[in-house]
């Protein structure tokens, strides 16, 4: 089943196009890797699914929906409630998913109370077994600030608080960029993990097609504000159509040669 179809979406900025007829369709259980150069859009793509573009940046045309509810039409105080809970994202910069001065706890208590009526202990009970799916040490990382942990248990906290509320589409831009890569390697393991328990849909954007190949069962090729190729990963890789991908593929020489695995040191 579907759960994000994106038709013909067209962004600007003033006179100028940042995307344009953009289609997608992301299902079930599906994860779909978003790649291309840098500028070529996929953050403000990203962005507009949540309804978080900048206010200088208009949907001139096209339409996003989320299940069957088009979010284009969502109103300011709509959207709280479907932010963190159909869709939630994880960025790069995994100290901006936390405010600084308040303990991660205290956090994850405050998007609880949010959007849902438990109790105070069972809100705290939920938070502690999250962190712990994410092989976090829950009850330390739950008193502590953000600055007290590394950056790869920072974004496994993101990613805890990310899925808690079992959203239907988690839209990833980036998010081991500033990990070293076994750290990434294993934020991502996690982050599949989370997945298969959720059975949400991820919109992934990466630089990195070894991720892509190793993640995404669906990509889709982004140049110039335009989506140049989609399809099945296996296939997109194997055969693929367009100049720009064949180059992407090209400048990754070590993608053919070789199979990577999780190293565990
Ligand atoms: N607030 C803004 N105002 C004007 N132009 C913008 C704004 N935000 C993004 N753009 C432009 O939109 C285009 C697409 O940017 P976007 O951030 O989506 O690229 P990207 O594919 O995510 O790149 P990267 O891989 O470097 O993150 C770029 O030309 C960028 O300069
Ligand atoms: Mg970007």
């Amino acid at each position: 089943m579907s759960v994000l179809t994106i038709s013909n979406l067209t962004i600007k900025h003033r006179e100028e196009t940042l995307v344009q007829n953009i289609r997608l369709s992301i299902n079930e259980g599906d994860w779909l890797a978003l790649v291309g150069e840098s500028g070529s859009g996929k953050s403000v793509t990203s962005s507009s699914i949540g309804g978080l573009l900048p206010r200088e940046l208009i949907i001139s045309s096209g339409s996003i929906h989320l299940g069957g509810v088009n979010l284009s039409s969502l109103k300011e105080k709509e959207w709280r409630t479907y932010r963190g809970k159909a869709i939630s994202y994880i960025f790069q910069d995994y100290q901006g998913a936390f405010t600084p001065f308040m303990s991660i706890g205290a956090q994850f208590d405050e998007m609880l109370k949010t959007h849902l009526n438990d109790s105070k202990q069972l809100r705290k009970s939920r938070a502690l077994e999250c962190l712990n799916n994410v092989n976090l040490p829950a009850e330390r990382v739950y008193k502590s600030y953000p600055f007290q942990l590394s950056g790869g248990q920072l974004q496994r906290a993101a990613i805890a608080m990310a899925t808690i509320l079992k959203p239907k589409l988690l839209i990833a831009d980036e998010p081991t960029t500033a990990l070293d890569s076994i750290t990434a390697a294993h934020v991502l393991q996690l982050l599949a993990e989370q997945q298969k328990q959720t059975n949400c849909a991820v919109l992934f954007i990466t630089h990195d097609l070894r991720h892509v190949r190793k993640f995404a069962n669906k990509m889709a090729v982004m140049r110039k504000g335009e989506i140049v190729e989609s399809g099945m990963t296996t296939a997109v890789l194997k055969h693929p159509k367009h100049a720009y991908t064949k180059a992407l593929i090209a400048a990754i020489p070590s993608l053919k040669q070789t199979k990577e695995r999780l190293v565990t040191i």
